[in-house]
């Protein structure tokens, strides 16, 4: 089965061609940050309208590059929420129109579904059950993954999701957006400890996150030091703050499902020194870290692909409405209706 994938859920177009047997066959992300950076973050408006205007060049791209002819492709997968809800309609409409036109079947797919299936277009693939963190600009959850549609969410932030926060951080400390990467290139320079910011809820029981007292904390030391703080060190602080708080939920919820694999999912994912923290622990405590490769980390059109290449191989259709969702628990997803009936593992 070949499915074409389709992601338009924010500001990056992203599409792919997965093949069931030959794996990713190819894919291409069109990121609007450059669009959106004069006005320090995504513009709904603006980004449906680019939407538009790329998505069926890239759709070409991919397919021409991938040597899928229209009469090769088995299905259409484009994701249908949670996100920007003129954005997501946009990629529903083309995606769904394609399906039609093709008569091939149409699936909607969750992003965060997406997300946490990332790992798995990698060679090296995470165990089943296993917990995923996802961190990204719009979401911190950390979810346990027991199969397709199978997820558990353990805990998720009250407030500002962690690549949220670095990014009004960033903001605060007069640079560019997206704030997360160049965030993490001052604190690179910076030495953390020089003052003393909260590592959230750390101390309370349970897996929830909560980022948004942080920030505040950071404008604090920022205005009341005197002399005052050097930016980098604020900033190796600030990221010392959201990593140990990170690292120490994840550490909790593995001790506490007894499961033997992490993922780490979304943009955040990508920072080093999150990384270097959470193998640390992970050796300590005798559990593997499984890292999408960055182009997977970040929002693709290769993971909507394959989750949509699963569930449309399980047979769940989606009906000829686009379905565009701007909120959407996770957790009422459950497996395609095929599959549970016959109580099969499909990952
Ligand atoms: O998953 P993603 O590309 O988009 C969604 O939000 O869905 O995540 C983007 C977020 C932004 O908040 C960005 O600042 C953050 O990930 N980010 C980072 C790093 N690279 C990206 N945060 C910290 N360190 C990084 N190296
Ligand atoms: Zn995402």
């Amino acid at each position: 089965m070949r499915v074409l994938g389709i992601e338009t859920s924010c500001d990056e177009t992203g599409v792919a061609v997965y093949d069931e047997k030959q794996g990713l066959m190819g894919h291409v992300v069109y990121s609007q940050v450059r669009l959106h950076a004069e006005f320090g973050g995504v513009v709904p408006e603006l980004a449906s309208r680019d939407h538009v205007r790329k998505l069926v060049p890239l759709i070409r791209e991919v397919m021409g590059r991938s040597g899928s002819e229209p009469g090769s492709i088995d299905g259409v997968a484009y994701t249908a929420g949670p996100g920007l809800i003129g954005a997501l309609l946009v990629g529903g409409a083309v995606a769904r129109s394609l399906a039609f036109a093709w008569g091939r079947p149409c699936v909607g797919i969750h992003h965060m579904e997406g997300h946490l299936l990332a790992p798995m277009l990698e060679s090296r693939r995470p165990s089943m059950p296993f917990i995923a963190l996802l961190v990204s600009g719009g979401h911190t959850m950390l979810v346990r993954v027991e199969d397709l549609g199978r997820y558990t969410v353990l805990g998720e932030t009250l407030d500002d999701a962690a690549g949220e926060a670095f990014d009004k951080t960033a903001k605060l400390l007069d640079l560019p957006y997206p704030g997360g990467p160049a965030l993490a290139e001052l604190a690179s320079r910076g030495t953390p400890g020089r003052c003393s910011l909260p590592r959230p809820m750390i101390g309370k029981p349970g897996l929830d996150f909560s980022f948004s007292g942080l920030k505040t904390a950071v404008r604090l030391a920022a205005e009341g030091g005197d002399p005052p703080m050097a930016r980098e060190d604020l900033a190796a602080e600030f990221q010392a703050a959201v990593v140990e708080t990170l690292v120490s939920k994840c550490r909790r919820a593995m001790r506490a499902t007894r499961a033997r694999s992490l993922v780490i999912a979304g943009g955040v994912g990508a920072n080093v020194s999150l990384r270097e923290h959470m193998n640390r622990v992970a050796g300590e405590d005798g559990w593997e870290v499984f890292y999408p490769r960055p182009e997977f980390c970040t929002d693709n059109g290769a993971m909507i692909a394959y989750a949509g290449m699963l569930r449309l191989r399980a047979g769940e259709h989606s009906p000829l409405a686009i379905q565009a969702r701007a909120r959407w628990n996770l957790e009422t997803l459950g497996p395609p209706p095929g599959l549970s009936a016959l109580g099969r593992r499909t990952l």
